[in-house]
């Protein structure tokens, strides 16, 4: 059984500034590693990681506010110290307001689909998605990816497969079995979904 005290600071960060960089020193009570879950949904993945591994810090970006307002809820019902939500879109919060060089690894799961052909340009994944997140990956820092979309799969895979600056790794069992909420609807309705890993230069 868990035990952990509730939490009283907010674990909502409201940014001062869109247009200058974070103080990370301003997000979290101790200073530790940082990971980061881009369209972290409602939290589940990170306040279940975060309990596990207390000697690092995790911030969560979300453009949906209901959906954020739920990892503050529970991450602070179960006492997370190490974890932070920011209400912001991915890939602005990954090229202009993380400090460069900052975070130990990105997770992405099940990022949406966009399924139809003319709407893939939305897609987070794409093939300008590893030089923003080499940017703000430490040296050897990875980027890990779930997805149920073959087709999404399929591009991940190609576009880090054409970036030298990345290379394959293995995903750890421990990391695999924490599963996010929509894994977790995924899997009991018997859908496929699939994991890959990068590790920077
Ligand atoms: C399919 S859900 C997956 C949520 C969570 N990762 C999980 O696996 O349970 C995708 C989430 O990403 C968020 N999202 C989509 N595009 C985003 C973007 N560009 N920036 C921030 N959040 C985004 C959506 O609001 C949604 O909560």
């Amino acid at each position: 059984m868990e035990l952990s005290l509730p939490v009283s600071r907010a674990l909502l960060y409201e940014l001062p500034s869109i247009v200058e960089r974070l103080e990370l020193g301003r997000l979290f009570p101790e200073a530790q590693p940082l990971e980061v879950e881009l369209g972290c949904g409602d939290g589940s993945f990170l306040v279940d990681y975060a309990g596990q591994n207390p000697a690092t810090n995790f911030l969560g970006v979300e453009r949906l506010l209901g959906r954020i307002r739920k990892l503050e809820r529970k991450g602070r019902r179960r006492g997370r110290t190490n974890l932070c939500g920011v209400r912001i879109e991915s890939a602005y919060f990954l090229e202009y307001l993380l400090p460069p060089h900052c975070v130990r690894a990105l997770h992405i799961y099940f990022p949406d689909p966009w399924p139809k052909h003319k709407h893939r340009k939305y897609r987070l994944i794409n093939a300008r998605f590893p030089t923003l997140a080499h940017q703000v990956l430490v040296p050897g820092g990875r980027v890990y990816l779930r997805t149920d979309d073959a087709d999404y799969f399929q591009q991940m895979q190609s576009v880090f497969a054409a970036d030298q600056r990345f290379h394959p790794v293995e995903t750890s069992a421990d990391l695999a079995a924490v599963r996010t909420d929509f894994e977790r609807d995924f899997n009991a309705q018997g859908i496929v979904t699939r994991r890959a890993a990068y590790a920077r230069d």
